[in-house]
């Protein structure tokens, strides 16, 4: 996959090693942040999971999970000082064009709060399929709704 970002950043997918260094931007983007344990389990479950790198940091990631024709984002995430920049809007439509060979839709769930990932997903094109009521552990021990999304995907490689 190739993306049309500053020359400065390489895509690649994430190793092992690279686990502690998306712990750390998750830290800065997540209230509720996967540890290091957690994207090592994920990539041994087989996810996976896109980063961009400048010069050895991660300034941004995305971790699929795969299924026949489905695909399920499971984590976005851009380092604070790299965003609106349009990194998550190119990661996304590389993935898309990526997975648009053999994937029929591109799922995902988001905070209903998240007004900045709200906008970024429906400006790619993703529709609202309904709410999961409760589902996110939130401040002072309340909960929150998912908005549940998706994207319809080519599936022919076309
Ligand atoms: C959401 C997030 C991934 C966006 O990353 P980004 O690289 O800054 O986004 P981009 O620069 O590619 O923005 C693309 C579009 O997303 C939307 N968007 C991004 N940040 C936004 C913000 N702060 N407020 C409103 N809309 C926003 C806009 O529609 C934007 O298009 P525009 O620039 O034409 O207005 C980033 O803010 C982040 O990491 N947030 C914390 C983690 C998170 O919420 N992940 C998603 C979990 S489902």
């Amino acid at each position: 996959m190739t993306l049309p970002v500053t020359a400065s950043l390489q895509l690649r997918l994430a190793e092992a090693a690279d686990c502690s260094a998306l712990a750390t931007l998750a830290r800065s983007a997540h209230s509720h942040p996967w540890s290091d344990a957690q994207y090592l389990q994920s990539l041994e479950s087989g996810h996976q999971c896109w980063l961009l790198d400048s010069e050895g940091e991660v300034v941004a990631c995305c971790v699929l999970s795969r299924l026949f024709d489905e695909a399920e984002i499971l984590d976005v995430a851009v380092s604070p000082s790299w965003r609106r920049r349009g990194l998550a809007e190119n990661l996304l439509k590389g993935l898309v064009t990526e997975l648009s060979a053999d994937t029929q839709r591109l799922l995902l769930e988001v905070r209903s709060s998240n007004l900045a990932a709200l906008s970024l997903y429906r400006k790619l094109g993703f529709s609202e399929d309904g709410l999961r009521k409760n589902y996110y552990p939130a401040e002072n021990g309340c909960r929150e709704d998912a908005v549940l999304m998706s994207l319809a995907l080519d599936g022919n490689g076309s």
